[in-house]
């Protein structure tokens, strides 16, 4: 299946250059050869054939397989299926053709250089191997010199050729407190795309993630399996392309829908990150592979642990004041917990914000709340040794609010038409750059004013029903969806700049907001509202195929009425915060929870670091289990979804000649033994029963 790195130089085969840019005098056999783009264990091959055409070979394997396929097939020319390019010429002409220029590698980018040969469109293909992850981005930058706009009416990030085969698709969907449900099917002849047009919060129903496995639905630890992942906060297509001559065609990027993009002479058009992972093991090394990438290549400060955190949402709401919050703080201190995050409800004065109808936009400290601002709060938790965060939405408006009131055109939304709402607000026009200052500055100012906040919750609770700008001129309302994405970037990179000491969680109602492209301006994202241990363990599984566990805020909440040591089991597979009302705890139950927090502590690095081995699937119940190796240790955690008997449970990833000490934590009835790698890993770790949404969690220890 895999190429293996024989015939190489490093990473790569050695390219010669084309010296000359022109067509004219280029020997197009010179470029006849194979530019093959290696990693440890992946090749992606790239052909310039004797029409100056780049084709490609099978992406990942099918190294047997010598056809080679158009690499970015573009419309109108003879290309009658999905193209990754579609371009209506300054004259009209609705065809593009393109042919290779030059190539050049530098470090791990390859890059491709092709044009129009009757036109001076331009496209030239990036392609970023990170060697030891088997894992490739893949972009396009677009330009042209026509006379006057060119209109971009697709442009796919990459559009990748898988041979042919049986190829099953596995979607991560569903919605609002219930992201990231698993759906495998086998592809068959014609096209499933999966997509969102949401632009903002674009993710609430698909996230911009998937698998693509060969032979079967994707398997844990055997089988061929890509992961791919646009990097990309808005609408995005992924169509996958079974062709009649039974070669799976992938073409993904954002969404061209309604975005036709009219490019003027000289401007680059720059599409944002595909990315590609490839394993011969499974979705567990490939999950591996990608938390890897995300923390070394995407995260904020991937090597650093993540804060025990308390928020008070689920706890208050919106029914709060200066006491009640300084009273949770010292209660927190007491526990072991070292951040406080001030949820929803902290501003407004007009329009105070006691519920979510009003006051969004309007980012002063509600005094009737907290009458002595927000630096009497940051004070206080400095005081007693807490990091202190707060919670943002800084694209949103309320209809009542003062920002609102100065400035009704700063919305998007369309003229003419009744404006919609969704939780009675409405989205800020950040086409706009003076829309994008506001958004910055209030940000910028209540963290220069309170330097006390060391983390910021970035929400974003709509999406567009409405897709208008009053900002973009009539003939680039079609630019919206993009632009958009754009200024966002511009205010998350701001912040990240400017604040670096600031941490971001990357919160849209729970999972809306999913992708590797705003994760890179974030620490770790707040994966779903739905914080009932039972269903969360699915959320989390789902999510853990992308993101690894340092990146997945999980809260102990009072949701689902389930016992406190189950909700603590669950968040602590993640990084674990809470979200309950510490009033209101027992002493038993407060006890517990100090407990649970230092066991934690014990855990943390292992969970945050460690590689993950999911061992059970929550989808085929009644128990489901993963576990976390880092070093000479790992940790086990198990749920019952139904009553399980003591069945043992066969680990993963150990050291098999090293003996360990096994000892349930955070629990009373503490088993323990010393056993093999060997033993654990063929007979399994000894389990005790669990009744329904019972939990253990084990700590090995090799001796
Ligand atoms: C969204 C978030 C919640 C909370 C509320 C506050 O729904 O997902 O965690 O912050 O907003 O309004």
């Amino acid at each position: 299946m895999y190429s293996g790195t024989s015939g190489t130089c490093g990473n790569y085969s050695l390219v010669p250059l084309p010296n000359k840019r022109a067509r004219s005098g280029f020997d197009p056999m010179s470029l006849q050869q194979i530019v093959r783009i290696q990693t440890k264990r992946v090749a992606l091959e790239f052909e310039v054939d004797a029409k100056s055409r780049l084709v490609q070979r099978a992406f990942g394997g099918q190294e047997n397989d010598p056809s080679t396929v158009i690499a970015i097939p573009a419309s109108g020319d003879g290309w009658v299926f999905e193209p990754a390019l579609r371009a209506v010429h300054a004259d009209g002409n609705t065809s593009t053709d393109l042919i290779v220029d030059a190539m050049s590698q530098q470090s791990d980018l390859t890059r491709i250089d092709l044009r129009d040969p009757e036109y001076p469109l331009f496209v030239q293909l990036f392609i970023r191997a990170i060697f030891d992850l088997d894992t490739f981005e893949i972009w396009t930058v677009i330009h042209h010199e026509e006379e006057s706009e060119v209109v971009l009416e697709a442009f796919a990030s990459s559009s990748l050729d898988f041979g042919t085969g049986e190829f099953w698709l596995t979607q991560f969907s569903g919605d609002w407190a219930d992201e990231a449900n698993m759906i495998s099917e086998r592809l068959s002849p014609g096209t499933k795309s999966l997509d969102s047009k949401l632009g903002v919060r674009a993710h609430q129903f698909t996230a911009p993630w998937f698998l693509v496995s060969q032979g079967a639905a994707p398997s844990e630890d055997e089988g061929v399996v890509f992961g791919g992942s646009l990097a990309w906060a808005g609408s995005f297509r992924f169509s996958f392309e079974v062709l009649p001559n039974r070669r799976l065609r992938t073409v993904c990027g954002m969404n061209p829908n309604a975005s036709a993009y009219r490019l003027a002479p000289g401007v680059s058009f720059e599409t944002p990150k595909m990315v590609w992972a490839c394993s011969d093991r499974g979705t567990g090394d490939l999950s591996r592979l990608l938390h890897r990438y995300v923390r070394e290549e995407v995260l904020r400060d991937g090597d650093r642990p993540r804060s025990i955190l308390l928020n008070n949402w689920e706890a208050t709401y919106f029914t709060f004041d200066e006491d009640k919050i300084v009273s949770l703080f010292a209660e927190a201190k007491e526990l072991g917990i070292e951040l406080f995050l001030l949820d929803d409800g902290w501003f407004g004065s007009k329009y105070p914000r006691n519920d979510d109808s009003q006051g969004l936009g309007d980012w002063k400290p509600d005094l009737a709340k907290l009458p002595h601002g927000l630096s009497a709060l940051t004070d206080e938790a400095e005081r007693l040794g807490l990091q202190f965060g707060i919670w943002f939405e800084p694209e949103m408006v309320n209809p009542r609010s003062e920002l609102f009131e100065k400035h009704p055109d700063w919305l998007i939304r369309q003229p003419k038409r009744e404006m919609e709402l969704q939780r009675n607000q409405m989205v800020l026009d950040l086409t706009n750059p003076e829309v994008c200052a506001y958004a910055y500055g209030i940000l910028d100012q209540t963290l220069r004013a309170n330097p006390g906040i060391t983390y910021v919750k970035w929400d974003c609770n709509r999406y567009f029903t409405q897709p208008g700008s009053s900002y973009l001129r009539p003939e680039h309302q079609s630019h919206l969806q993009i632009e958009y994405v754009r200024g966002l970037y511009e205010v998350m990179g701001r912040l990240a700049l400017e604040h670096p000491g600031v941490q971001v969680m990357m919160c849209s109602g729970g999972g809306g907001r999913v992708d590797y492209g705003s994760m890179r301006f974030a620490h770790e994202l707040w994966p779903s509202d739905m914080t009932d241990p039972a269903r969360r363990i699915f959320i989390q599984w789902g999510f853990s195929h992308f993101f690894p566990a340092l990146a997945m805020a999980n809260h102990v909440t009072r949701s689902g009425e389930r016992s406190l040591k189950f909700a603590f089991d669950v968040a602590m597979s993640g990084r674990m915060g809470l979200d309950i009302d510490l009033a209101n705890l027992s002493v038993c139950e407060r006890q517990f929870a100090a407990r649970a927090i230092a066991a934690y502590r014990q855990i943390r690095e292992i969970v945050q670091f460690g590689g993950l081995f999911r061992l059970e699937s929550p989808y085929g119940g009644p128990r489901s289990s993963l576990m976390y190796c880092y070093g000479a240790a790992a940790v086990v955690f198990a749920y019952a979804l139904e009553d399980s008997r003591a069945n043992s449970l066969a680990l993963k990833g150990l050291d098999r000649e090293r003996l360990y000490q096994a000892k349930e934590i955070n629990g009373e009835c503490g088993m323990e033994g010393t056993l093999s790698g060997a033993h654990l890993c063929e007979h399994g770790l000894p389990m005790r029963a669990l009744g329904r949404f019972e939990s253990a969690v084990i700590l090995l220890t090799a001796q």
